[in-house]
């Protein structure tokens, strides 16, 4: 590549993502660090994230009309999400995708993405050591979806949320049960607290009772020697036995009749959100309780979500709103925005990009290079139908 080391930011095709990649601040930053570069954006990327073509342009970006002439010629495109198939062929062969590319849903698209000859790398696979901190896309996001989802549901809830002592009688405050005590839950908790509720939270993981605890909420799980070991090395979730799920459903059948709220935000990465609501237990929580759903997208906590839809049943109000830290497009984006530009910036060298395949950061999260998928956990086994690991 001669001359300057293009990057391009073009529109998210995706209806349901308003967010953008990158924000007149990451731009400006960009270009004053990295003074080899060039950006591009393409009319209209941040519209939907409260960004307004004329923000880039004062940052020092260039703004085109259209996807093709963005791409041409970049070195690295910034993404929220996996471009369309439709897309790839702008890029030119050796050029760098970067973006939350949800590889375990990429059936197909990262074989499209090698032979194109991009070399891509998925945010949401950064290991969480200390250096990716600030890269870490999956906790920037999760901590805002944590609070939309306790606005949401008390937006929903057709009581009031704190205590209140007043002339007309008393107002009992109201009670959210937080499944899941990793990012996402540990803001729901902490924003719940702040609306005054009482508040009580589960996890598999140990580690999370102290974090509960911490945040003046209760905990409440299982115990016993398979609780003991629910931790990777990574400090995410196993998937539990059947034994312990079905202990788990026994506590949780008492516990939901007594709460307003319930906020489900357990994951186990690569696999289906676990099933910790089943249709009988929202059959015998309260009239007018309401449930928030974070995992809808990946098979839900609740039996009854529907992705995208607001669901009633047995009384109860059931929200699984899709792409939730969309909904906070413009704060999502400018912590997406500074995720990926801590990611990138390293890469940027005075000669143009460089690569140490040894560091830990990019040999978690690259997925494609030189031609092949060389992720383990998504490269083809040799006698493989396709489908890649699942580890
Ligand atoms: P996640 O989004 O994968 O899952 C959310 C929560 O659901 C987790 O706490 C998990 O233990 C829980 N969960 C899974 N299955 C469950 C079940 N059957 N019942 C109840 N709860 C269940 O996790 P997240 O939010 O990404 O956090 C994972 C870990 O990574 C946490 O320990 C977090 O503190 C840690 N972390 C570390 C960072 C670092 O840089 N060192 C940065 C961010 C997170």
């Amino acid at each position: 590549m001669s001359g300057r080391l293009k990057i391009a930011i073009s529109r998210e095709r995706r209806e349901d993502e308003p967010r953008v990649a990158a924000t007149p601040e990451t731009v400006a930053k960009l270009l004053r660090t990295a003074p080899g570069v060039e950006v591009c954006v393409e009319r209209g990327a941040g519209y939907a994230a409260g960004i307004v073509d004329t923000e880039y342009e004062a940052a020092g970006a260039s703004v085109l009309p259209e996807t093709a002439a963005v791409l041409d010629g970049a070195a690295i495109q910034f993404a929220v999400r996996a471009p369309p198939d439709d897309a790839i062929p702008y890029l030119p062969r050796d050029a760098v995708l970067v973006g939350m590319l949800d590889p375990y849903r990429l059936n197909g698209v990262l074989e499209t993405y090698a032979s194109a000859g991009l070399t891509t790398f998925s945010l949401e696979l950064l290991p969480r050591v200390t250096r990716a901190q600030a890269m870490d896309v999956l906790s920037s996001q999760s901590n805002l979806a944590g609070y939309k989802a306790v606005i949401d549901a008390a937006a929903e809830f057709e009581r009031a949320m704190p205590m209140m002592m007043t002339a007309a009688g008393t107002v009992p405050p109201a009670r959210v049960l937080v499944m899941g005590a990793g990012v996402a839950g540990l803001q729901a908790i902490a924003t719940a607290r702040r609306l005054g509720a009482i508040v009580s939270a589960t996890d598999v993981r140990p580690a999370a009772r102290e974090q509960v605890e911490s945040l003046g909420a209760t905990f409440i799980g299982v115990d016993g020697p398979e609780a003991e070991n629910a931790e990777t090395e990574g400090g995410y979730a196993r998937e539990m036995s059947e034994s312990y799920r079905r202990r788990q459903a026994e506590l949780f059948a008492t516990e939901l009749r007594r709460q307003d709220i319930v906020i489900g935000t357990a994951l186990v990465p690569g696999r289906p959100a676990p099933r910790l609501i089943d249709a009988d237990m929202v059959a015998t929580m309260r009239k007018g309780s309401v449930v928030v759903d974070l995992a809808a997208e990946h098979g839900g906590n609740c039996e009854l979500s529907r992705p995208g839809e607001r669901v009633v049943a047995h009384g109860v109000t059931i929200l699984a709103h899709r792409n939730v830290p969309g909904r906070l497009a413009a704060s999502a984006s400018a912590l997406y925005a500074r995720n990926l530009l801590a990611f990138v910036t390293p890469l940027i060298g005075e000669k143009g990009l460089r690569f140490d395949w040894d560091d830990e950061i990019l040999a978690a999260t690259v997925l494609t290079r030189d031609g092949a998928v060389v992720h383990p956990r998504f490269r083809p086994a040799p006698s493989d139908d396709g489908a890649g690991g699942n580890a």
